[in-house]
């Protein structure tokens, strides 16, 4: 239910078969978040799906790559982002080498962000080689998002961060790996940085909702890191990216208007003092024990 904007009267939390029912619909809108403020705001401007992602760790953190964050920091993300938006369907990254090692590690930890994060799901990253964990967390309970094409975990294999399934051979591969994480029982899909045409393929060819970054307009929703649509992202932006706001220049223009008025003395102004009665003034003034 959403007005003109697009902004819903008020969060809904969608259950499971309603994000599956949503396939080949109405399409679904997914950010990255990492705070409670921000998190509210995209409740308030009607998202339908967070994801505390590790992207965590390039866009807040300050890392080269999403490699060095661990479940403790998704987890600390997760509450907040929670905390900020009760209501929203909330899914949670496992970070890399946190589900590799075995079922039962990825199993575990999954259950820590669920039960400590808040979270109503998890992703994990990978294809075939990742279906039995898919199937381990699915069994354990717990919902899981599958993420396949560009996966940046393991970008230093894949050759880098860049387009996946350009030729016959690699399209086939995230193909498989799409339907393979699907069967495995993910109840959704990311599916990142693949030519649009193997974004509508993989659509066509999988019963959950696809959400694309990089993938074309014909998946089933799309996501986007928060910070990157938001214009806070320092340095180079993907493509796929469209910026709908400048919050760097906002930024960087109010802080440095508060430290031109800092300087000049114009802030703080009587509208922001706390006043004394001059008497108390006066007293504190003479006061022989000071
Ligand atoms: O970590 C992340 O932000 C992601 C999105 C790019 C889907 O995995």
């Amino acid at each position: 239910m959403s007005d003109e904007a697009g902004r819903r009267a008020a969060p809904v939390k969608l259950t499971m078969p309603e994000i599956r029912a949503a396939k080949g619909r109405t399409p679904l809108v997914m950010v990255t978040a990492y705070d409670a403020p921000t998190a509210r705001l995209a409740a308030e401007a009607g998202v339908d799906l967070l994801l505390v992602g590790d992207s965590v760790g390039t866009a807040v953190l300050g890392y080269e790559s999403t490699v060095p964050v661990t479940v403790e920091d998704i987890l600390h993300h997760c509450r907040a982002v929670r905390r900020g938006a009760p209501d929203l369907h909330l899914v949670a990254d496992l970070p890399f080498m946190s589900y590799q090692v075995s079922d039962e590690q990825a199993v575990a930890n999954a259950g820590l962000l669920v039960k400590e994060g808040g979270a109503d799901a998890v992703k994990l990253e990978g294809g075939r080689g990742m279906a039995a964990r898919v199937a381990a967390i699915t069994a354990a309970g717990i919902p899981v998002m599958g993420h396949v094409g560009l996966t940046p975990q393991t970008a230093g294999a894949l050759g880098g961060l860049k387009v996946q399934g350009r030729d016959l051979d690699g399209a086939r591969s995230v193909l498989h790996d799409a339907e393979a994480v699907v069967d495995a029982g993910a109840y959704s899909l990311v599916v990142e940085v693949v030519p649009a045409a193997l974004g509508r393929l993989i659509t066509e060819r999988v019963r959950v909702p696809t959400i694309g970054i990089g993938a074309g307009p014909d998946c089933d929703g799309q996501v986007l890191v928060g910070p990157d649509l938001l214009g806070l992202t320092l340095g180079h932006l993907p493509r796929f990216v469209r910026p709908y706001a400048d919050l760097a220049t906002t930024i960087r223009e109010a802080f440095a208007a508060y430290a031109r008025d800092v300087r000049a003395r114009s802030y703080p102004a009587p509208a922001h003092t706390y006043a004394m009665k001059p008497d108390v003034v006066a007293a504190l003034r003479d006061d022989p024990d000071r």
